[in-house]
Formats: structure tokens, sequence, C-alpha cells
């Protein structure tokens, strides 16, 4: 049977990756540091005794080599994702852990069928956005003077907010140091593949949802800081004003894409958004989180602060993947339940919500708008 990497095999989604492959009978490997604060408590449980576990670096040439030794196909998760100002960090494991994997590819003529890469909805950056007149605005960043002045939408000249479209995939404007890691992961996969013959994709993951999701990240998704808030009784912190639209994606969608595009020739050499295809507002998905918890009492405070380097709206057009036949299956309510059966089954998990919050305002990352909300 096929032998399949999975780098990063430890991590969210990563481990349900692992588990699909070996349902459907694949030999597979692991290649993970466990990285902290991902895994402050160290190899988790859930990681299947049947894979075979590499503990070790993919920045480091000699445990790449060796993980790759017959290999059949790669799914090269493993990354650096945080907000914080560590730039170089992105870069040794993001961009030199990909080139290492084709590098070594290259230079032992391994018979690799297919390298799979993850890549982040984040590369859209701001998006696109359309005036009434129809004509398109491609915005690289709202200014500092916006953000200080709490105006988060993009206006026309004439004062007019702009229609936001769903970024397609030959668009990208990464916005930040993870966003440009990533981005430099997708046209390394794309060129080197297509240059040396080993079928590569890219997948550009919208907000990921479900299960083993870390608890203990310094940046993750709106799921894990609202559920957190909640399981702790405490009110959430929903930064601009709530309206910024997003769209979340079941990390088993997830897997199904991931299968697709290692067995379907068809998406060889190209990239692929992966979203859940309904846009909500962070406000509607907290009152999501709030209702499926049994929380509603407790409001989510909107206290005008906002992250530097966030976008304002982030939704992905999945076209390009329906049309080999994937579609999103599961909804954000699905995800949400999943992800407080999950949260609710742990037994000791620590209240870090102050001290994620207090560091990403110590660095500067969590600033507070001059508006008045
Ligand atoms: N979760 C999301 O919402 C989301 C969205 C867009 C893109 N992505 C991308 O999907 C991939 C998987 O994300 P995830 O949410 O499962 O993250 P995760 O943090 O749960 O898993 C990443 C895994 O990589 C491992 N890792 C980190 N640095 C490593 C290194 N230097 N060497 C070896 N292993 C290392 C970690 O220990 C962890 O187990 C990442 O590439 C991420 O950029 C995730």
């Amino acid at each position: 049977m096929a032998l399949a990497l999975v780098t990063g095999g430890a991590g969210f989604i990563g481990s349900h990756t692992v588990d699909r492959l070996l349902k459907l009978g694949y030999d597979v490997r692991i290649l993970d540091n466990l990285q902290k604060p991902v895994h402050i408590k160290g190899k988790p449980d859930y990681i299947p005794k049947e894979a075979e576990f590499i503990l070790g670096d993919v920045r480091d040439r000699e445990t790449v080599e060796n993980a790759l030794k017959g290999v059949d196909f790669v799914f090269h998760f493993a990354a650096y994702q945080d907000y914080l100002p560590d730039f170089s960090t992105f870069f040794q494991v993001n961009s030199v852990g990909t080139a290492l994997i084709y590098e070594i590819a290259v230079a032992k003529k391994l018979p690799v069928k297919k390298i799979i890469v993850a890549s982040s909805q984040f590369v859209n950056g701001e998006g696109i956005y359309k005036s009434k007149t129809g004509k398109l605005y491609y915005p690289k960043r709202r200014t500092n003077r916006q953000l200080e002045e709490g105006e988060w939408d993009f206006k026309d000249k004439n004062g007019e907010k702009l229609e936001y479209i769903w970024s397609p995939e030959t668009y990208a404007c990464p916005p930040n140091q993870y966003a440009i890691s990533k981005y430099s992961q997708e046209l390394m996969a794309l060129n080197f593949g297509e240059r040396y013959n080993i079928p590569s994709v890219t997948l550009r993951y919208s907000i990921v949802q479900g299960s083993r999701q870390s608890f203990y990240n310094m940046y993750s998704g709106a799921c894990r800081i609202f559920s957190l808030s909640y399981f702790f009784n405490k009110a959430p912190t929903i930064y601009e004003d709530g309206m910024m639209l997003r769209d979340f994606v079941n990390v088993h969608d997830v897997v199904d894409a991931n299968i697709l595009v290692m067995e379907d020739e068809k998406a060889n050499y190209q990239s692929f958004n992966v979203g859940g295809g309904k846009a909500y507002s962070v406000k509607e998905f907290a009152e999501i989180v709030a209702k499926e918890f049994g929380k509603e009492n407790i409001n989510a405070k909107i206290t005008g602060e906002y992250r530097f380097g966030d976008t304002r709206n982030a939704c992905s057009d999945i076209s390009k993947l329906k049309f080999l036949g994937w579609s999103p299956k599961r909804t954000a309510n699905d995800s949400v339940k999943e992800y407080i059966e999950y949260l609710k089954a742990q037994t000791d998990i620590q209240d870090i919500l102050d001290y994620t919050e207090k560091t990403m305002k110590n660095l500067n990352v969590v600033r507070k708008s001059g508006k008045d909300v």
C-alpha cells in the first residue's frame, strides 16, 4: 500500500488527515516536533499507534531526508502560525521547510507521486472590492489612521462603502509575515513541482474548525476564543465592530478536500480554495457559539479594539474545487458542536485567555481605536 508522510501530523488538520488516510488503507508516517505552545502537554493521545511517528523538525535536513524515504505522498502541514512579530521564524519554518522537501526530492530523485501543501486564505489579504459603478479596488491594507479612528470598512472617494468580492485563487495580496510565508510555500510548490515533474497541489484553507484545534496557541480561530470564553463563563471580546465577514470550514470537509486532490490527477499543479461557502459576521458567529454552549445570557464585548494586521473581510470562492466534485457538507453549527464536545471532554484546561490577550496587547498586536463604542 502507498505510504503518506504527514508533516504536522500531530496537529489539528494533520491528525484528522492521518486518521482518514489510515481508514482508507494508506500507510502513514508523521513528522512533527510537537511545537509548544500548540502541544504544551506533549504528544497528544489521539495519535494512532498504527502511524509511524518521527519527532523532528521540518527545518532539519537529515530529519526530512529520513522522513521522505519510501514515501508516495506528502501532506505538508507543519507550520509556524501566529500573530507575533518574530518575522524570521515564519520563513525559517514555513518557507525553508517547504524548500527543503523539494530540494531533497529533486536531489535524491525520489519517486514522490504528489506533494500537497497547506496554504491559507490569509494569502488573499484584504481581497477585492467593487464600487457601485463596477470599479474594482485591490486595497493592500487599512491605514493606521483609519484603524485608530475605528473606520473599519473600505470606502470609495465619495465615502460610499465598497462591496466585498469573494476571493478567487488567482488573487494574492499577503498582508503580514504569516501570509507572506504561506504564499511563498504556494509559489515554491507550484514552481518546483512543475519544473521537476513532481505533481503538487496547494490548498488555501479558510478558517478551519472542529475537534483537536490547540487551546494554547496565541492566535487561532474565533471558535477557540469564543468557546473558551463561554467555557470559563466570560464575555468574549469581539474586535472592530464585529461585522467582519468570514467563512468557516469544518475539518472533515478539509480532509475530504485533501484526499480528493491527492487522488485526482486533475488537481495537479494547481491551487484551490477550501472554504465553507457561507459568510458569517464575527458577531453572528459568536452568537452561534453562545447558543451551542447555552450561554446566550453572556453578551460578547465590542470594545473598539482591533488586531493589527487582521483583514476586514475574508471569504473564499470555492467554485474551482467544487468543479472537481468537492463541496462542504458540515455547517458552522456542526463544527461548533464538535469543538464544544471536545472541549468538555478535556480534564484540565487552563484559562489562558487573559494571558494570550495580555501578550497580544504587550506586543502591540491588539490595539484600541479612539472611537466610542
Ligand atoms: N487551522 C486553520 O484554520 C488553518 C487555516 C489556514 C491554513 N492552515 C494551515 O494548515 C496547516 C495545519 O494547521 P493546523 O491548524 O493543523 O495547525 P496545528 O498547529 O494544529 O498543527 C501544526 C503542526 O505542525 C507542527 N510543527 C510546527 N512547527 C514544526 C516544525 N518546525 N517541524 C515539525 N513540525 C512542526 C506542530 O507541532 C503541530 O502539530 C498549517 O500549514 C496552517 O498554516 C490552517
